[in-house]
């Protein structure tokens, strides 16, 4: 039978917790996927009673499940499962405490949903507290550091108490269906992958674009941007995930070394190709779905001052046997026209037209969304009806959410679950995030020697016309205007 489960939220009380991680565990508890020995120790700086925590940050994380799973009966065991520990992360002698709350023999797991400041004293005292054994897993919310050489100092810190397979390095894109589905669509079926390369693929756009802007995160966001937040990690693994060579196993390693080689394979940027290739924008007041929306600048706690970038596209390139040459542009950005995740694979035109109309290329699109709908959908040409032998663009749709009828666990209550049976697969390793930083900083310091301004653009766009010029420099246009 499963051993006990000492599961730890560190920044118990913080956003992430209140909106993601408790609400995930309810929802693993609800379906039976917490081991019958769990128990929930939320850790805060703040002094809460255990009822007070419960009626006010529980109470609070309540709100963000949906209501047909809220069950008196499951709610009220899932309460009983958690306990409330106040601990100050430079005290030792509150790691003392803590470790008089953990079982002898249990698994524990400590889930650091902290600053990443705190990340390698959190670690140190517990070791020091005799909490970290060898079944002991640990948990680290991004950012994985702000840059290479803080990504490497907590790299190394948290290496010194805990072995690579304890650590879990969350990047809760990798927790959604449909970018597990990618594995699947890509090694699992035949019928792509002998077109899954040079020439035969002319582009790959990946888009993940929010109509939120930066709300009450400013102290965290203004001195992050969108690159830190979010390229440097979703969008080059759902880079790597498109990119990567079939891998020799399910085996996590197997997969984390395909996906490491493709991130080893990104052209480096120099100075020309980041003014040229790479757009930042930040939001200019506007509306976005027919709502009013505040500048970046005008939002709370941001300075006025701020050039921090709301909004990244960008054109990279892979050089390896199989993509050389193919354009990947990747682009994200807050307050725009929509909320939409998606890959585009931009299959290459025909050499040559037999028919009578205008369409200079087949238009052969692979789109592969992830939100807000979850759906795969192959654009292909298809004759008019009537006389003649025109054609139209038409698109063969698979809704996920009708072919599979089964419940779809939000990303983080999937991840929670993985760290729990210890399956690493959909976590990254420490060379990945190095590998990323590597590729992403040159960006960070180009910015920097530039010294000038992201380029404004009105909230509720598609972001500042420029974008739209990078892909026109190719002949080619994002998914929303073709
Ligand atoms: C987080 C970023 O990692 O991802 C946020 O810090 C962003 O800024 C969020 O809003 C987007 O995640 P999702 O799952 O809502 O697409």
């Amino acid at each position: 039978s499963d051993p006990d489960l000492d599961l730890f939220i560190f920044g118990a009380t913080g956003d992430l917790s209140v909106r993601k991680l408790l609400p995930a565990l309810y929802m693993a508890h609800l379906h039976g996927n917490l081991p019958t020995g769990a128990r929930i120790l939320a850790v805060g700086r703040q002094a809460l009673s255990r009822e007070a925590f419960i009626q006010q940050v529980l109470g609070g994380a309540r709100q963000f499940i949906e209501a047909r799973s809220l069950q008196a009966e499951a709610w009220d065991r899932f309460e009983a499962l958690i306990d409330y520990v106040a601990l100050d992360a430079t005290a030792p002698e509150d790691f003392a405490r803590l470790a008089r709350h953990s079982r002898a023999g249990a698994q524990r797991v400590f889930y650091l949903a902290t600053a990443p400041a705190l990340f390698t004293r959190i670690c140190a005292h517990l070791a020091g507290a005799g909490l970290v054994d060898a079944q002991a897993r640990v948990v680290l919310e991004k950012p994985l550091g702000h840059d290479m050489a803080s990504a490497r100092a907590i790299n190394a810190e948290v290496g010194r108490f805990f072995e690579e397979q304890q650590i879990f390095r969350i990047d809760h894109y990798l927790g959604k269906e449909t970018v597990q589905n990618l594995m699947v669509l890509r090694f699992g079926n035949a019928i792509f992958e002998p077109l899954w390369r040079a020439p035969f693929i002319r582009s790959v756009q990946i888009t993940v674009a929010e109509t939120v802007g930066v709300g009450s995160r400013a102290g965290f966001y203004d001195g992050t941007g969108a690159l830190r937040d979010m390229v440097q990690n979703h969008l080059l693994q759902m880079l790597c995930i498109v990119a990567m060579e079939p891998p020799v196993s399910l085996d996590p390693d197997a997969i984390r070394d395909e996906k490491l080689k493709v991130l080893r394979s990104l052209r480096p940027m120099g100075p020309a190709e980041i003014a040229r290739d790479v757009i930042r924008g930040q939001y200019t007041a506007g509306a976005v779905q027919q709502r009013a929306a505040t500048g970046y600048l005008q939002e709370d706690g941001v300075p006025p001052d701020s050039r921090t970038e709301t909004f990244v596209s960008l054109k990279a390139h892979i050089d390896n046997w199989r993509w050389g040459n193919v354009p990947f542009f990747l682009r994200t950005g807050k307050c725009l026209a929509e909320r939409c995740s998606e890959i585009v694979i931009d299959f290459a035109g025909q050499p040559f037209s037999l028919f009578p109309d205008t369409y200079r290329s087949a238009g052969n699109r692979l789109v592969i969304r992830l939100q807000p709908e979850e759906s795969v959908q192959l654009q292909i040409m298809a004759k008019e009806p009537g006389s003649g032998m025109r054609r139209r663009p038409v698109s063969l749709d698979l809704d996920l959410h009708t072919a599979f009828t089964e419940r779809r666990a939000e990303a983080y209550e999937r991840l929670l679950i993985d760290v729990i049976r210890g399956r690493l697969t959909h976590f990254m390793r420490h060379d990945e995030l190095e590998a990323a930083w590597a590729w992403v900083e040159p960006i960070l310091h180009g910015w920097a020697a530039q010294g000038d301004a992201p380029r404004p653009y009105a909230a509720g766009t598609w972001g500042p016309a420029a974008s739209s010029a990078l892909m026109a420099r190719h002949d080619m246009q994002w998914s929303e205007e073709a």
